[in-house]
């Protein structure tokens, strides 16, 4: 695997792939790698002659009493998971590379409406910055394909959109979910989840399942759904976010007659905030 610190190095040697006529996989992260990371770099191996995953903990999507400073920074054992998954090249840049003219005077790229609920309510410009960070990683590696978890599912939604509406061509793959054995979708801020707390968290994927089978057999109280789920969660010993039931394609609440819904929620343990979704596809 080669390793690129640089713009300009990485473009010169995706140039020879591109004039060889490689189709080009791409796999943007964060670090501190897990199976589902790994999981992705296989779906784009699947379709891809070549595959490029990026390393780089943008803090332009993290608020400014997030956790951008205690966010897990393993290189050496991220780098070590790539080269094992056979991954072809690695570009992890720093803030000078990625923000040259500094982070407050970066033109910003903005995905209006659908970044105002969720994630994007309690997280004020996060998905700006995401968006903005995603079409700067997808300028310099001009990859035919990028994946994208489902777990972070608006953020999915908002690439989609955001790609779509500025005809950036580039085809966007989801991969699905991967979890731990008892429910709970790895996370990179998994770590940060207490010994006590760890045999709960499971709760609010319990939760959304729950909400699941109850539209799957008819049930179209929403709102009803939403309130005990919510003291579903609160009971196990954690703070709700929000608990959604959403149009899968707008994110907006569902409507009853919706045939496309996820179950969206998100809860804060003592260390960190948990999201998670399930997807529901009415006949
Ligand atoms: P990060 O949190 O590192 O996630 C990188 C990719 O891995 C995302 O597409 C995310 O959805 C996916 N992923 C993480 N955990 C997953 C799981 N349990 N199952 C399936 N996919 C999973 O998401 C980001 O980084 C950043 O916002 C980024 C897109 C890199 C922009 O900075």
């Amino acid at each position: 695997m080669q390793v690129f610190h640089h713009i300009q190095s990485l473009r010169d040697a995706l140039a020879v792939e591109r004039k060889a006529g490689k189709r080009i996989g791409f796999v943007p992260t964060m670090g501190n790698l897990h199976s589902a990371h790994i999981e992705l770099v296989k779906i784009a191996q699947r379709n891809c002659d070549v595959v490029v995953t990026s390393i780089f903990v943008n803090p332009l999507q993290f608020g400014l009493n997030e956790d951008w400073d205690k966010y897990p920074r393993t290189l050496a054992a991220d780098s070590a998971k790539l080269e094992a998954a056979n991954c072809d090249y690695l570009f992890c840049p720093n803030d000078k590379e990625i923000y040259p003219n500094g982070m407050s005077e970066q033109t910003r790229v903005i995905v209006p409406t659908m970044t105002d609920v969720l994630c994007g309510a309690s997280r004020p410009g996060h998905f700006e910055g995401v968006t903005t960070v995603v079409t700067k990683l997808f300028n310099i590696v001009q990859p035919d394909e990028a994946v994208f978890g489902v777990k972070d599912f608006q953020q999915l939604a908002v690439i989609r959109r955001m790609v779509e509406d500025l005809c950036i061509p580039i085809k966007i793959v989801a991969g699905e979910i991967v979890r731990e054995a008892d429910g709970l979708a790895m996370s990179s801020r998994n770590g940060f989840i207490t010994a006590d707390e760890r045999p709960r968290v499971a709760q609010l994927n319990r939760t959304l399942n729950w909400i699941k089978q109850q539209v799957e057999q008819g049930n179209r109280d929403f709102g009803g759904l939403v309130e005990t789920a919510k003291e579903q969660i609160q009971a196990s010993g954690f703070k709700v976010d929000y608990v959604n039931i959403s149009n899968s394609r707008t994110l907006e609440m569902a409507a009853h007659d919706d045939k496309e819904i996820t179950i969206l929620g998100a809860m804060y343990t003592q260390g960190a905030r948990l999201i998670d979704n399930v997807s529901v596809v009415l006949g």
